[in-house]
Formats: structure tokens, sequence, C-alpha cells
């Protein structure tokens, strides 16, 4: 694997297919065709610059008219318009049941912005049973971080193959083809489609130059082709509808690549988790691993914090997270094990969304256990939870207000609080 985020990578799946020195020579080595990929406008600022060059088979504009594709029913995009929006706190158990590839089993929670504005994003679940069998997708609207929560995910993409498990992340550059197959015969796990700037690692400040996400441990595939003549359907996302071609060759057919934008794997539990050693709870943005900016500074189009294994040692402090109504949005899942915020209803797999304003925290059991607690060093072990938390509020889409998976009595985690004893 290559490794470093961001980085400008070079690999070769046959030695010599690279050219040296220039991108685009007049004649490639081997005949192969050089194309470039970029991930941001040509004149972004350097620093912010994005793209690869690709030598493949045969270029990618190599394919006939797209007609549209009827499948991946349960997959919405922006705008979302389907439900009317309100100030209630969701909360979803989790989607049990797998069926279809990758890209048919997609089903969407929620959603914000759209595609054409290239700002906000969407919250999918998918649940295979099936390899994409000589298909592949790709998404114009934006780019796939997809967060496995359980069976193991093979993603071969034009760059090379990404193994992925649980406790892992992947993220699939937009417009970058990919084809997921399944090592354990099926998959289930949680998709963030990011309409907005790419995802970074965020500014560290005084924290310094190491810590959380480090760059380091962000790994991209060697290149890795195949060369083979058989019919092979893309289905494309583009501007919310879904689109498909077949071409009469594998697309994945880039024999050497060069380039920073790349998809790339992260290990979950590699994130250097900071937190208090004296008192008070920290705001949860020194959990995170990766944001998407907004046009505004500090305000982010999408936050993916985590919530990882960690010692607690703050002293006379409510140690969970405290009660607060925030102006971001938080869409929550649970990859594995429990969240301390919750003392049940909060299961693997399952889903929480509070909106902008919406007024949250401790239950009233989990309240009263942190209140009372011995305030002892103490290590909150086997979990890791996460969220997606954007600036723009998310708008759940009719199946997530309709399934029965939403659960009815969420707000009754907030009752039985007693009233505060004056003096
Ligand atoms: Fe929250």
């Amino acid at each position: 694997m290559l490794t470093g985020f961001g980085n400008h990578h070079a690999s070769e799946a046959i030695e010599g297919a690279l050219p040296v020195g220039r991108n685009s020579p007049q004649e490639v080595p081997f005949g192969l065709y050089a194309e470039q990929l970029s991930g941001t406008a040509f004149t972004a600022p350097r620093h912010e610059n994005l793209r690869s060059w690709l030598y493949r088979m045969r270029p990618s504009a190599s394919h006939g008219a797209y007609t549209p594709y009827l499948g991946a029913e349960r997959l919405a995009s922006g705008p979302f318009t389907e439900a009317r929006v309100s100030p209630n706190r969701l909360r979803w158990d989790p989607i049990e049941t797998v069926g279809g590839d990758f890209v048919d089993s997609l089903t969407s929670y929620a959603g914000s912005g759209t595609p054409d504005a290239q700002h906000g994003l969407a919250v999918h679940h998918y649940g295979t049973d099936r390899d994409m069998k000589d298909r592949a997708f790709v998404n114009a609207d934006g780019e796939m971080l997809i967060v496995p929560r359980a069976g193991r995910l093979s993603i071969r993409t034009e760059f090379g193959v990404l193994d992925v498990e649980p406790l892992q992340i992947a993220v699939i550059p937009r417009g970058a083809r990919f084809s997921v197959s399944l090592p354990d015969g099926k998959a289930q796990g949680y998709i963030c489609e990011n309409y907005g700037a790419p995802f970074r690692l965020p500014e560290l400040g005084p924290i310094g130059s190491n810590g959380l996400a480090n760059a380091r441990d962000f790994e991209s595939p060697e290149a890795e082709f195949e060369d083979r003549d058989v019919p092979y359907e893309i289905v494309q996302k583009y501007l919310g509808g879904l689109w498909t071609v077949t071409l009469d060759h594998s697309p994945f057919d880039v024999v050497a690549w060069h380039g920073n934008l790349a998809p790339y794997r992260y290990d979950l539990r590699r994130f250097n988790t900071m937190g208090t050693v004296s008192y008070d709870h920290p705001d949860p943005s020194i959990f995170t691993v990766l944001t998407s900016p907004s046009d505004t500074e500090g305000t982010a189009n999408c936050d993916f914090v985590i919530f990882p294994p960690r010692w607690m040692v703050a002293e006379d402090t409510f140690r969970p997270p405290w009660f607060h109504r925030n102006i971001m949005s938080e869409f929550m899942g649970l990859i594995h094990g429990d969240y301390d915020a919750k003392s049940g209803g909060f299961a693997p797999g399952g889903a929480s969304l509070h909106n902008m304003m919406s007024g949250h925290g401790p239950d009233a059991e989990s309240y009263r256990k942190a209140v009372a607690k011995d305030l002892v060093p103490e290590k909150i072990d086997d979990t890791m939870a996460f969220m997606f938390e954007s600036r723009y509020p998310f708008r759940p889409t009719a199946w997530a207000m309709e399934t029965p998976l939403l659960q009815p009595d969420y707000d009754a985690c907030w009752d039985g609080f007693s009233k505060a004893r004056l003096p």
C-alpha cells in the first residue's frame, strides 16, 4: 500500500508503464492512454489541488450513451424534499435485512444540499449479499466515505484494490469507478456521500504536528489492472439520477498512475484520541478524523467524528456528553459496542439524528449514573460510534420516516429528570 494522506503517489503494475518526466508524452509506454482525473478545479490553491494521471489500456471516454438505470430504488439524492422536516429527534433500529449487490442495496436515511451546488451530503446504508459481478459504480455527485459495520469489503478501483473491514473506513473520490465484492458473503455499513469539498485532515492548531488521525496511516492502493474483454456494466450516479452503460471491457484497466487524488483507507483503531486530563468534557470536535470544509471558515460541510475507546480521567466533571442544542446537525451511527450517553436503544447498526437546535444529551439513567459516579480513572472500552456532523440540517427521506425501524418512543429518553432542588 502507498502511505500518507494527500501525498503524491506513483505506482505501476508493469515496470516501465509510468512515463518519466512528463504527464502526457507523445506516446505513452506500451501504447497506454494518458488521462487526468481532477478532484478540484485546475486553479485551486496548490495545497488543496487534487488530481491524478491514469495510464490505461483504453480511454475512459470510450463508451456509448448512458440510459436510465432502474435499480437501487431506495437510493435518494439531494435536494431532499420527500418528507416534511420536523424538529424531532429521531432514532432508528438497525437495518437487519441484506439483499442485492452494493449498488442495489443502497438505502438513504437523510441528506442536505444538492450535487448541483456541490454542497451538502447524503447518508446511506448498504446491506449487500452479492458481489458486483462485471459491474462498477461511479459517483459524479460526490465522494463516498464508506464505514463498514459488519463484513469485509474488497473494493476494486481504477487505482487498485482496497480491502476494508469493520473499524476501518474507505474513501472513494468523486468520479472514480469502483466495484465491491464480499469476502464474507455479506456486508453492512454506512456511507457519507459528500457533495462538497473533498475530505481532508483537520487543522491541529495548538495540538501540534502529531495527533488525531496521523497522515502516515492513510493507505492508497498500488496500481493493479484487469485485462478482460467482457461485457462490463457501469452504473453512474449523476445529479441525483442513476444511469447505465455497458462497455466491452473491464474499466479497471489502469496499468500505472501518479498523483494525489486516490482512494484511501484508514484504520479507526489508529486514531490518536485526545481528551481532557483536568476537567470538563471537551467539544466532540476533538475527535474529528476528516473534515469537508464549507466556504465559511471553521464551519464544516461535514466532519467525520468518531467516539473510540478512551480513558476518562476528568475530575469534578460530568463525564458523558453534556446536554446541548447546537447550530450544527448530527447524524450518528454505532459500528460496535455501546455509546456512553445512552443506556440502551442505540444498537450497533442503528442510527440517530439530532438536527440543528434540537435539544439532546444523556438519557435520565445515564445522567443519574454519571452524577453519582466515583470519578476514578476509567476506560471506555469496546466501543466505536461515529458522527457525520454538518452545518446543513439533515432532511430525512420518506423511507426513513416511514420505516418501522424508526423508534416511536425516542423522546422518552429524556423523561424522568427530576426538577432541580432550589434553596
Ligand atoms: Fe449531540
